[in-house]
């Protein structure tokens, strides 16, 4: 799946590509193919949005990603949940000089507070539940973000945390405060996911 090219509609996106941007995205690619297949849905490619968001298929909604060795798809027909995003990291520390960029005041207190009760790296886990985020709030409003735009609250004991946003796209087309997410992770990797409900 890592050197199979990709259909040749998705492969023109990658065709100036660096030799590791094209495995993660052949990668992803083939994933989301063989879960829209065991979905039941008929082939499809999956061109890549003017932000590099995936272009899923009319009624489809879904997410993908890579690591250098680890790659993820979830998707499924956008019926209650209209938004979802998916996030594998390494299970490894956050470089120190990044944490100010990743994490806000009350979040870098809460590891510090936190980060006993659990052997992952919670900096990392802030990272990747952000990146979900992303995921999840782009394709609805056309908007990317800050890392300090939303701030995370772990719950350690459900595997479970919440994205507060706090400073949203002004004018969006779908006002989102807050957002569910859940978590996994074993000695390699952490696993983040999030869904958006219609209300
Ligand atoms: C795009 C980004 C999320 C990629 O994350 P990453 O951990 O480096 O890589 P992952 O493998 O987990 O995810 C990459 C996949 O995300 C998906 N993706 C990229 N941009 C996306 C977007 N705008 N919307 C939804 N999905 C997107 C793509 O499927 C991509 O893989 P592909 O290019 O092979 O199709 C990240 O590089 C980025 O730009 N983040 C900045 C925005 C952000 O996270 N803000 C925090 C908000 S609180």
């Amino acid at each position: 799946m890592w050197e199979k090219p990709a259909l040749s509609e998705e492969e023109v996106f990658i065709s100036r590509a660096v030799e590791k941007r094209k495995r993660e995205f052949r990668a992803g690619r083939h994933c989301a193919h063989q879960v829209l297949t065991e979905l039941g849905y008929p082939e499809a490619s999956l061109k890549v949005g003017e932000h590099r968001q995936p272009l899923w298929p009319p009624g489809i909604i879904g997410s993908i990603s890579h690591t250098d060795q680890f790659c993820a798809c979830v998707a499924m027909a956008k019926t209650e949940i209209i938004s979802v995003g998916i996030d594998v990291e390494k299970n490894e520390p956050v470089d120190k000089s990044s944490l100010p960029l990743i994490c806000t005041r009350r979040e870098i207190g809460a590891i510090e507070e936190m980060q006993s009760s659990i052997d992952l790296p919670l900096c990392k886990l802030i990272f990747s539940a952000k990146e979900c985020v992303h995921k999840v709030y782009y394709p609805l409003n056309q908007h990317t973000l800050d890392f300090l735009d939303a701030e995370i609250q772990i719950d350690v004991d459900h595997r479970s945390f919440e994205a507060i946003i706090h400073n949203p796209e002004k004018s969006p087309k779908l006002p989102i405060k807050a957002l569910k997410g859940f978590f996994h992770y074993d000695r390699h990797y952490v696993y983040t996911i999030m869904m958006k409900e219609l209300e």
